[in-house]
């Protein structure tokens, strides 16, 4: 039997000691090897788009030691990192994911590696160094934060609800995210922007946001987070009847979630 097939405890306890692990090890190096004078490496979708030296080493950092442990498995990093693997387990990693409060010395970014069988997400860990947390969940058995269980808050009505959300890096996109900003802002408690979407996950996992939601996601941003966030009690999507993706990701207690989900779609929160 290959880990195509039903995976077993054991496959998953390894997958998640192995993230737990390469999180810890990039977080330790992120958080104690930030240079004074960090600066800009280079520049992605747009000038305000950037990587740091830290991203592309903390990368091969965690795909040196996964590709080391498990040399058959596939990954694909934010920053690159893009190998097939024959062994139908395949890694996802944001190495710094809230690279600009990173590179401002904010303490808001995390380490996200998800291990995926099959394309289902089995195992996520979202490590937030500046915090001292680490989230951690295995499909079907629960969110954590270290070892305390998590559970998402009660339901609020939309009107009371706190509500996380971020935006693109591409002007056009951000022109409709914010006009989507400004009609919801009425019609509930506050908006916050972290500026990681993998912590913003695990906050509404930890009943810290009562929901969350961004266009423009890619897989490494949401791939752990939204296995935290169901398995602390929330539902995750993008538009109504669809999976969550790059196109919208939505994460909110049931009962919320539908409010929210609905109210999004009609401003036109899916598109730019
Ligand atoms: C970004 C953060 C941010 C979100 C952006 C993401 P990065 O990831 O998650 O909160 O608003 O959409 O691209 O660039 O810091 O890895
Ligand atoms: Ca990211």
């Amino acid at each position: 039997m290959t880990e195509q097939d039903e995976p077993s405890g054991r496959l998953k306890q390894e997958l998640l000691d192995l993230a737990l692990e390469a999180a810890t090890l990039a977080g330790d190096f992120l958080r104690d090897g930030r240079p004074d004078d960090l600066g800009v490496a280079a520049t992605k979708t747009s000038a305000i788009d950037v990587v740091t030296e830290m991203d592309i080493a903390a990368e091969k950092l965690i795909t040196g030691l996964l590709s080391d442990r498990r040399p058959e498995d596939g990954l694909l990093g934010e920053e690159g990192a893009s190998v097939e693997g024959t062994s139908g387990v395949e890694w996802v990693i944001d190495p710094i994911d809230g690279t600009v409060n990173y590179l401002y010395g904010l303490p808001s970014w995390a380490i996200s590696i998800a291990a995926r069988v099959n394309g289902e997400t089995l195992v996520g860990v979202v490590h937030v160094p500046m915090r001292g947390e680490t989230f951690r969940a295995v499909l079907g058995e629960g969110a954590f934060i270290g070892d305390r269980p998590t559970r998402v808050r009660p339901a609020a009505k939309l009107g009371l609800a706190l509500v996380g959300t971020g935006f693109g890096y591409l002007a056009e996109r951000k022109v409709q995210q914010a006009e989507v900003v400004r009609r919801l802002i009425p019609e509930v408690r506050d908006i916050r922007r972290g500026g990681s979407a993998a912590i913003d996950l695990c906050d509404v996992a930890a009943g810290r946001l009562d929901a969350y939601y961004e266009r423009g996601l890619n897989p490494w941003d949401y791939a752990a987070g939204d296995l935290i966030a169901r398995e602390a009690g929330a539902v995750t999507g993008g538009r109504p009847g669809e999976p969550l993706s790059p196109a919208l990701t939505v994460a909110a207690p049931p009962g919320l979630f539908e409010r929210l989900q609905a109210r999004l779609n009609e401003l036109g929160a899916w598109h730019d």
